[in-house]
């Protein structure tokens, strides 16, 4: 069965589709956490909720080394986000966004209008199972949903097939600490109230899991960069903002926020920026 697209969009279409200030201008573009350079100079505002989310993108596409000319795939592309900046700073890019909601990709396409001899398609499936033929990529990027997937193991074997050999993988993702890993168990991280809000959430694959995972996967030289106290302002943001949301969604989901905070400030949960080439 075809995994469903998280409920936090419904929540998020609803409040787009009314023009609310702050959340359009936070997360019409980026839906992810954002990166700010100095966590305690934040404003709070939308406009600098989306210049931290576009600086937490560009650092992904950073640890990918993409160039101009190159083939990129963007899985779990939300509304193209990652590929609108890309298009805005790289020329002649083929690039394929990948999502399981139709709803999202129809923004993404609206949004992402091709410019310096960029391509951009949109095709609606799932990471675990992606519609490619092998070494069709230089680069696979992955900004902030590999937790969502039905199988970290699954998506990297797909990444991996789909890369050229020497291609590219970045991502970020949330990944338990060595101590954090029992106490998140013990929270809770990913049941009903997650479910209702953030749906499928997977984030208990520590680091030294996700090594293995690459290399059964094929993929070499894996990099772990902690970006966690960067994104810390993120939380707030987002607390403020689901007590605009309607009904009992909006509970569970400023509950599930607060529980991915106090993880991340305890240093059970970290936020990772993870490249890796994929083997010769
Ligand atoms: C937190 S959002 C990130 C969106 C986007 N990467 C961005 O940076 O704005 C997570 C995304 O993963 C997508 N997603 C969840 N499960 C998926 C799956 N199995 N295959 C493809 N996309 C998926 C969701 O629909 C959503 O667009």
């Amino acid at each position: 069965m075809a995994p469903e697209p998280p409920p936090y969009f419904d929540a998020l279409l609803e409040r787009l589709a009314t023009g609310d200030p702050e959340t359009t201008a936070a997360l019409s573009r980026h839906v992810h956490w954002g990166y700010w350079t100095d966590p305690d100079a934040n404003p709070g505002t939308g406009a600098d909720y989306a210049v931290a989310a576009e600086e937490l993108c560009r650092r992904v596409c950073d640890a990918a080394s993409v160039r101009d000319g190159m083939r990129v795939l963007d899985v779990g592309c939300g509304f193209g986000g990652t590929i609108a900046s890309l298009n805005e700073r790289f020329q002649n890019l083929d690039m394929t966004g990948v999502n399981i909601d139709a709803r999202q990709l129809a923004r993404a396409a609206a949004m992402v209008v091709p410019v310096n001899g960029n391509r951009a398609a949109w095709i609606e499936a799932d990471a675990c199972a992606l519609p490619f033929t092998n070494e069709q990529f230089d680069v696979v990027l992955a900004v902030e949903c590999v937790f969502h997937f039905p199988s970290r193991a699954t998506f990297l074997a797909e990444a991996a097939r789909v890369l050229k050999p020497g291609g590219r993988l970045a991502l970020s993702d949330f990944v338990p600490s060595a101590e954090g890993l029992a106490a998140l168990q013990k929270y809770d991280i990913g049941g009903p109230e997650t479910r209702d809000s953030y749906g499928l959430v997977n984030v208990l694959c520590p680091e030294a899991e996700y090594r293995s995972l690459a290399s059964a996967a094929g993929f070499a030289a894996p990099t772990f960069e902690d970006i966690t106290p960067h994104t810390l302002p993120t939380y707030k943001f987002l607390r403020d903002i689901a007590t605009r949301w309607q009904g009992n969604r909006a509970t569970a989901y400023g509950r599930t926020t607060r529980r991915l905070e106090v993880s991340s400030r305890v240093g059970w949960l970290r936020y990772l920026i993870i490249g890796a080439t994929r083997g010769v």
